[in-house]
């Protein structure tokens, strides 16, 4: 069983709580299938207002569905297609109010309203999207940009 403590009344101490949750989760475990399972899990308990999180590969020239929380989503994302496929060719954030005037939009679950996408890179290649939705406008700031971005340098050497 893994138990944390979370304080989720601030962002700082929250993304500092969940990234030492996260550094104990995948430290020892190679697989990284298990460790992006295990990283969608913990966004996904500990952070409010989220209606999907998970991760987008690169396999091959194209972005593959990974381990993920919520709804069944689009499978694959050609590069620069919607907010993940930018986010993949331009190896940077993306943080979206309103999805709907994101030009592209890929739309996997019609209750998003707001999206935060950060790139996962190990020695300057991309392995892949970290992707958090939100159905409510504006959910995400720079806060929970620096935040997420700091929970994928992490999982970069581990997945
Ligand atoms: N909205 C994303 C697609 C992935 S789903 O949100 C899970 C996009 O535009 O790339």
């Amino acid at each position: 069983m893994y138990a944390f403590t979370v304080d989720t009344s601030a962002k700082a101490e929250l993304y500092r709580d969940l990234r030492s949750a996260l550094d104990a989760l995948t430290a020892d475990e190679p697989d990284a299938v298990a460790n992006m399972a295990n990283a969608a899990a913990l966004i996904w308990q500990y952070l409010p207002d989220l209606n999907w999180a998970g991760f987008y590969r690169l396999v091959g020239s194209e972005l593959v569905l990974g381990p993920f929380q919520g709804k069944p989503a689009c499978i694959r994302i050609a590069m620069g297609s919607g907010v993940c496929g930018t986010v993949a060719a331009t190896l940077a954030t993306q943080l979206v109010d309103d999805v709907h005037a994101f030009p592209g939009h890929i739309a996997c679950d019609a209750d998003s309203r707001s999206e935060l996408v950060v790139p996962v890179v190990r020695d300057g290649m991309l392995i892949g999207v970290l992707d958090l939705d939100s159905p409510i406008a504006a959910r995400f700031d720079a806060a929970d940009a620096a935040g997420v971005e700091a929970l994928a340098a992490l999982l970069a050497g581990r997945i």
